[in-house]
C-alpha cells in the first residue's frame, strides 16, 4: 500500500535528502512539498526544494509558505548571528544547479488547508521537517484540519541537550509558538523525531560510500549533501567514526519502517514560548502520575542500520 505524503520543510541539506527519499522510494507518494522559513530564508528554502527536485527529474509541486515566525518578527536570535561561527554549515544555495522548475502559485499555508478540507486527501500525512510555522497557520485559519490531518511526523525538539541552546532544538526554537500551537491543536496522531533519536541513527563515510557505489542521481545527491554535512560536524577522533544525523530523512524512513524507532514514548508535550534560557525547549512529562492526557509520542532510539537501509532502497534502480 503506497503512502501519500507531504513534506513540510525549510530545504537545507537534510531537508533535501527527506525529499528525494520521499519522491523516489516505490512504496511513498510525495504529493506536495511545502517551504517555510528557516534553515535559511524562504526564497532559499523554496528553490532548495526545486533544485532538488529537477536532480531527480521529479515533477513534484512545490508551495511557499512562511517568510517569518507566526508571532515574532524574526528568529530569537537573528539567523546571521546564530550561523555566524558556521555560515556554510546550512548553504543558501545547495549545490545542485539552479531550479528550472517554478513554485507554484498557491501559498503554502492555503495549498495546505484546501488539501486537507478535499475528503480524498484524508489518508496524507503530513511530515514537517522545518519550523511548524506553516502548520500552525493553516490549523489557525482552519481549525477543523486538527481532525482531518491523518498523522503529524515532526522533526524537532530534543529530550536531552539542544543544538541552538542547551535545552532547544532548532525547529522549535525558530518558533516556539507554532511548535505549541500545533502540539495543542488536537491532531489525532502526532509523532515527533527528535534530536534524540536523529543523532542515534547517524550516517557514516561509509554509508556514503555505499550510496555512491549505487550510483544513481537520488544516491550520488544524498552522498554529497551528507559528505557535505560530515565536513561540519565536530571530528570525530578518527575517520571511520566520522558521521552525521541526516534528522528530516529519518521522518520519511519511519513512515515505511517505525521500527527504525527502537523506544518511543508517549506522553504530553508541550514547548516552552516565555523562557529566558529554556525558550523552544521540548517538555516531555513522563511522570507516571501525570493528569494530562498524553498528545504525542517521542522516539528516544533509532537504528542507524535500518535508516541506511532504507535510503539504499530509496536510491537504488
Ligand atoms: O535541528 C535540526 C532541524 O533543524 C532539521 O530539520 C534541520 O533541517 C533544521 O530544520
Ligand atoms: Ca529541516
Amino acid at each position: 500500500m503506497t503512502i501519500r505524503l507531504i513534506i513540510d520543510c525549510d530545504t537545507g541539506s537534510d531537508d533535501a535528502v527527506a525529499i528525494m527519499a520521499a519522491a523516489l522510494h516505490p512504496e511513498l507518494d510525495l504529493i506536495a512539498v511545502t517551504t517555510v522559513n528557516g534553515n535559511v530564508p524562504l526564497a532559499n528554502t523554496t528553490e532548495n526544494s526545486l533544485r532538488v527536485l529537477d536532480h531527480i527529474g521529479s515533477s513534484v509541486p512545490v508551495f511557499a509558505g512562511a517568510p517569518r515566525p507566526l508571532v515574532r518578527p524574526d528568529f530569537p536570535i537573528p539567523r546571521a548571528v546564530l550561523n555566524g561561527d558556521d555560515p556554510e554549515f546550512q548553504q543558501l544555495y545547495l549545490d545542485f544547479p539552479p531550479a528550472v522548475s517554478t513554485v507554484q502559485g498557491t501559498n503554502a499555508v492555503q495549498f495546505l488547508i484546501d488539501t486537507y478540507s478535499d475528503d480524498a486527501n484524508l489518508d496524507v500525512v503530513l511530515v514537517a521537517v522545518g519550523p511548524l510555522t506553516n502548520v500552525a497557520a493553516a490549523l489557525a485559519a482552519a481549525p477543523q484540519l486538527a481532525s482531518r490531518i491523518p498523522r503529524l511526523v515532526i522533526m524537532g525538539g530534543s529530550i536531552g541537550w539542544g543544538n541552538v541552546t542547551p535545552a532547544a532544538e532548532f525547529n522549535f526554537w525558530v518558533d516556539p509558538e507554532a511548535a505549541e500551537a500545533v502540539l495543542s491543536s488536537g491532531i489525532r496522531e502526532i509523532t515527533i523525531l527528535p534530536l534524540d533519536a536523529t543523532h542515534d541513527a547517524p550516517i557514516s563515510l561509509a554509508d556514503c560510500d555505499r550510496l555512491d557505489q549505487i550510483g544513481t542521481p537520488g544516491a550520488r545527491g544524498t552522498s554529497a549533501l551528507i559528505r557535505h554535512r560530515i565536513g561540519h560536524y565536530p571530528d570525530a577522533p578518527d575517520a571511520a567514526k566520522l558521521t552525521a544525523p541526516v534528522h528530516d530523512a529519518l521522518c520519511v524512513a519511519y513512515l515505511l519502517h517505525p521500527e527504525v524507532v527502537t523506544e518511543m514514548l508517549t506522553c504530553p508535550v508541550h514547548v516552552e514560548t516565555t523562557g529566558e534560557r529554556t525558550l523552544g525547549a521540548m517538555l516531555v512529562d513522563t511522570r507516571p502520575w501525570s493528569v494530562e492526557q498524553a498528545n504525542a509520542r517521542v522516539a528516544k532510539r533509532a537504528d542507524a542500520q535500518i535508516f541506511v537501509q532504507f535510503l539504499a532502497d530509496a536510491f537504488s534502480p
